[in-house]
């Protein structure tokens, strides 16, 4: 297993102490929810809310029941990943793909448990290109808006997500605040959601490092 590997299964097993027993859980999509996933035990969690349908085949293979979104009641806690992490706990999610089912399940779960390798960690969100889930005929409009705007759009060609969306990733852009970028992004007609969490941001990271699992909250000092 690659030092990396080894810091989102650790990552992922220090998420298990942030689950209540009983609870109904949100669960997010790859490599390091994998992890998590594999580690849950059967019978720990009433049943869970997958954001994709990967996610939701894994839990299914472990056992675990899947319901769709519980309407009326928050779910305890959504464990998921992040491609970046700030200071702030604001995220670039999307890498995957699955960013809008998981903006959802995060913004109906009371707390947000971020689990990731240390590689994730920045000190300004915006390394990695934001992932926008467009509705496929406006992915020229939505493009030229980028640009406009100082990002540069890539298509993720032939890959379409679990909602029928298409995929650009944007490169390039300033992330002075995060939220406000959200925002913006999510303004342009056609744009079902975009990878930046700045408003549903994590409320604790457990982050991977050569040293052990770092817990940080928003603010936290982390080397
Ligand atoms: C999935 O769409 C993403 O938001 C993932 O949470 C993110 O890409 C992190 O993935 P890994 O855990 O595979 O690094």
């Amino acid at each position: 297993m690659s030092p990396q590997d080894r810091q989102k299964k650790e990552a992922a097993r220090a998420a298990l102490a942030e689950v209540p027993k009983g609870c109904w859980l949100g669960v997010g999509t790859g490599s390091t929810t994998n992890y998590f996933i594999q580690l849950l035990p059967k019978r720990w969690v009433k049943g869970a809310v997958a954001s994709s349908e990967a996610t939701a085949k894994a839990l299914k293979r472990r056992g675990i029941q899947v319901v769709p979104m519980i309407p009326s009641r928050k779910l305890a806690v959504y464990v998921d990943g992040a491609d970046e992490a700030d200071p702030r706990l604001r995220l670039i999610k999307g890498g995957g793909g699955a960013l809008t089912r998981e903006k959802i399940v995060a913004t109906a779960s009371r707390k947000f448990v971020c689990i990731a390798d240390g590689s994730k960690w920045v000190k300004r969100l915006g390394r990695f290109p934001v992932p926008l889930e467009v509705v496929p005929i406006a992915r020229h409009q939505v493009a030229a808006a980028v640009r406009k705007m100082g990002g540069r759009p890539v298509w993720r060609k032939g890959f379409l997500t679990d909602n029928g969306g298409e995929v650009l990733d944007v490169h390039g852009l300033r992330i002075a605040d995060p939220a406000k970028m959200e925002k913006r992004l999510e303004a342009i007609p056609g744009v079902v959601c975009a990878g930046i969490f700045g408003k549903r941001k994590a409320n604790l990271l457990l982050l991977g490092t050569r040293n052990g699992v770092r817990r940080l909250r928003a603010g936290s000092k982390t080397r």
